[in-house]
Parts: structure tokens; C-alpha cells; sequence
């Protein structure tokens, strides 16, 4: 059936380089004809849109791990849909699909690289979410890198995030004591209440980091996961213990910033306390990644783990919902259904 010109299809490009934090009007709307489907290609209508802090990142104009947005650029991201038209063989009308064709609300792409969803496994948005790239950077990122034991003091910044809640959650399966760190007593509430966090404290309300971390860590710090970087970062590696590891995720306190902040010199500190600090980007692992699904999956099945969306509702208020999650306006994983 051709489908071209009977409808158009939606893009959300990047208009301006963001100077600090995002603007709506660093981005606009525009329409494109119904794309058709070419040998190969799916024809997929964008059912969830992710938003996520990397994305910050690609619309500088500077190449870091990956090419960066372009004024005029349809923005990237990882997002779902359902088939509506296939000439490729793996897959049919009706399928659930995973891939990267960004923000737009229809897109024709190559059907190698989508990933069919089994709605029967879990919701399809949690292939954004906690079974998607932010679920596999928390699975592997944290126990890849930080190596944790039973009975080892955990701590997350960044813990009510996507990434960061389900990081505190896996710190507990695996028999370790979880301190997650986040912006409103809201969150705190959260991840200790519900998500079984064992305390946290609310970086907006202290400044003394420190002291906070020495009163809720006793025994002091093995393992770090750092989603945010910056002064609670300094504070947290100060309180690591010897032979501690840190897993480095994100910067985000980072991200706006026009100019470096100066930090401290930290090596002496991972010198004398012979602490392992390794970044990491989840691709590296991406060839686990069935392994890590599957796992996750069944600590949801078995209510081990849980999980929150924000949903945000309507394509057109994705750059909106990009810049809240930036604010921290999120708890969860923060989503926009289209
Ligand atoms: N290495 C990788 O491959 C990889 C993959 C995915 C994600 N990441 C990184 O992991 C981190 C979390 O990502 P996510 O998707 O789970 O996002 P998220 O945590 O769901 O959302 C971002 C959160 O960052 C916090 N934040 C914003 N500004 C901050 C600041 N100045 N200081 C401290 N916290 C701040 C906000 O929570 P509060 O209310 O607590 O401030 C906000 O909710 C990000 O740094 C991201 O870049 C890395």
C-alpha cells in the first residue's frame, strides 16, 4: 500500500547550539513526506521517545565518543514503534520494535538494525528503560567495574535517576548495603521506601557532603557508581575505602556547564587508598546485552526489582521533557509517548 503524501511525518531537529542549559527554542518542528519503505526497510510509526542525559552531550558541536547534532539535524535517540509497513524479512505490520532513528514520529529504516519486542516479556517502554540502555549501563557498568561483595557499602549519586535506581537495587540483590544520593526529599523517600535503599541524603540540603557520607557510611566506602560527578564526587572519593572501586557513569552536574569547574587533584587520593577508577561507555558491552536482559527480567518477574517511568504525553513536548529530565524534574526513567 503506498503510504507516501497521505499524511506527513514529524521531525523535532536541533535549531541552535544549546549555550549552558537547553532552550525549547533550541530546537524546532518540522514535517517531512511519509517516508516508503525501501528493499530492506520497515516503514515504523514512534509509539515511546527516550530522553536521555547523554544527548546533552551530541548537541555541543564537538565529536566525543560519537558524531555530535547539527543545527538542522533530526536528534537522535533510542525509541520504539510499531511497524506499519516491511520490506524486510524478520519482520512484519504489528511487530514492537526497539532502534535509533530519533526524534520523529514515522521513519523508514533498515530492519537489521531494529530489535522485535516481546510485549509478554514486560511493557514495551521498559525497552528504553530499565530493560533497555539505561538497565544494561546500570547492570553492567556497576558490576563489571565495581566488582561488589556481600556486605560492601555501595554509593550512587544520581540514585533516583534511571540508571541510578536500579544500580542501589542490584547493589542490595547482591547482598551489599546501598547510600544513594539525589536532589528532593521526595527521591529520598523513594529510593529508601520503596526501592529499599538502606539511607540516602539530599545534595540540595547539605553542603557538607562529607560529614553526611561519614555518618550514613560507618564502615566507610567500597564501591561508587557515579552518575553526576563534581563536588559529591570529590566528597564520596574521599570516604572510599582502601582497595574501594569506583564505576564512572556520567557527569551530568557537568553537562551545562560553559567553563571546566576546577576540582581537586585526586590522584594522590586514588595513590594512598589504591582505588580503582575506570569509566565506561555501555556499548562496551553491548554483546552481553541478552544476558543482561534476561537477568533483569526475571528480578522483575520476581519482584527483586522495580522500576518508575515518567511518561511524558505528546511528541512535540519531547525537547520540554529533554530539558525537565536535565532539571531533575524526574523520577525514574523519563519517557514521552507520542
Ligand atoms: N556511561 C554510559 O554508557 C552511560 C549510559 C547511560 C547513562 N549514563 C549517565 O548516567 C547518568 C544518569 O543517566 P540517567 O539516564 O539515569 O538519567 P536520570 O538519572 O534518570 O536523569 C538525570 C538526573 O540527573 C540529576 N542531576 C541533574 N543535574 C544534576 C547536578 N548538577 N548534580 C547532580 N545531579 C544532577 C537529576 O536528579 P536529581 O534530582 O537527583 O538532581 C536528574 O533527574 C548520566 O550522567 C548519564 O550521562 C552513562
Amino acid at each position: 500500500m503506498p503510504l507516501s503524501h497521505q499524511i506527513m511525518s514529524r521531525q523535532i531537529k536541533l535549531a541552535a547550539k544549546p549555550a549552558g542549559l537547553p532552550k525549547e527554542s533550541d530546537f524546532l518542528i518540522d514535517q517531512a513526506p511519509m517516508p516508503e519503505p525501501q528493499d530492506g526497510q520497515v516503514l515504523v510509526k514512534t509509539t515511546y521517545l527516550s530522553v536521555d542525559p547523554y544527548m546533552r552531550g551530541r548537541i555541543t558541536g564537538v565529536r566525543t565518543y560519537a558524531d555530535p547534532v547539527l543545527p538542522g539535524d533530526v536528534m537522535v535517540g533510542g525509541v520504539t514503534g510499531e511497524v506499519l509497513a516491511s520490506k524486510y524479512a524478520g519482520l512484519a505490520p504489528g511487530d514492537a520494535v526497539v532502534g535509533y532513528w530519533g526524534w520523529q514520529d514515522h521513519a523508514a529504516v533498515p530492519g537489521a538494525g531494529l530489535q522485535k519486542l516481546n510485549p509478554q516479556l514486560a511493557p514495551i517502554s521498559t525497552a528504553l528503560g530499565i530493560l533497555g540502555m539505561p538497565g544494561m549501563t546500570a547492570y553492567f557498568g556497576f558490576r563489571e567495574i565495581c566488582q561488589p561483595k556481600a556486605g560492601e557499602t555501595v554509593v550512587v549519586s544520581g540514585a533516583a535517576g534511571a540508571v541510578g535506581s536500579a544500580v542501589g537495587q542490584i547493589a542490595k540483590i547482591m547482598g551489599c548495603r546501598a547510600v544513594g544520593i539525589a536532589g528532593e526529599d521526595d527521591k529520598i523517600d523513594y529510593i529508601t521506601k520503596e526501592l529499599g535503599f538502606d539511607a540516602g541524603f539530599n545534595y540540595k540540603t547539605t553542603t557538607d557532603y562529607f560529614g553526611k557520607l561519614k555518618e550514613l557510611c560507618p564502615n566507610g566506602i567500597d564501591c561508587y557508581f557515579d552518575n553526576v560527578g563534581g563536588a559529591i564526587t570529590d566528597a564520596v572519593l574521599a570516604n572510599m575505602n582502601v582497595f574501594g572501586r569506583a564505576s564512572i557513569c556520567g557527569q551530568i552536574s557537568q553537562y551545562n556547564l560553559e567553563k571546566p569547574e576546577p576540582g581537586p587533584r585526586i590522584l594522590g587520593l586514588v595513590l594512598v587508598k589504591q582505588l580503582k577508577v575506570e569509566g565506561f561507555i555501555v556499548s562496551r558491552f553491548g554483546p552481553r546485552f541478552p544476558e543482561g536482559i534476561q537477568q533483569m527480567a526475571q528480578w522483575l518477574k520476581e519482584g527483586k526489582l522495580k522500576y518508575h517511568e515518567d511518561i511524558v504525553e505528546g511528541f512535540e513536548n519531547t525537547p520540554k521533557a529533554f530539558i525537565d529530565m536535565l532539571c531533575g524534574k524526574n523520577k525514574g526513567k523519563m519517557l514521552v509517548k507520542a
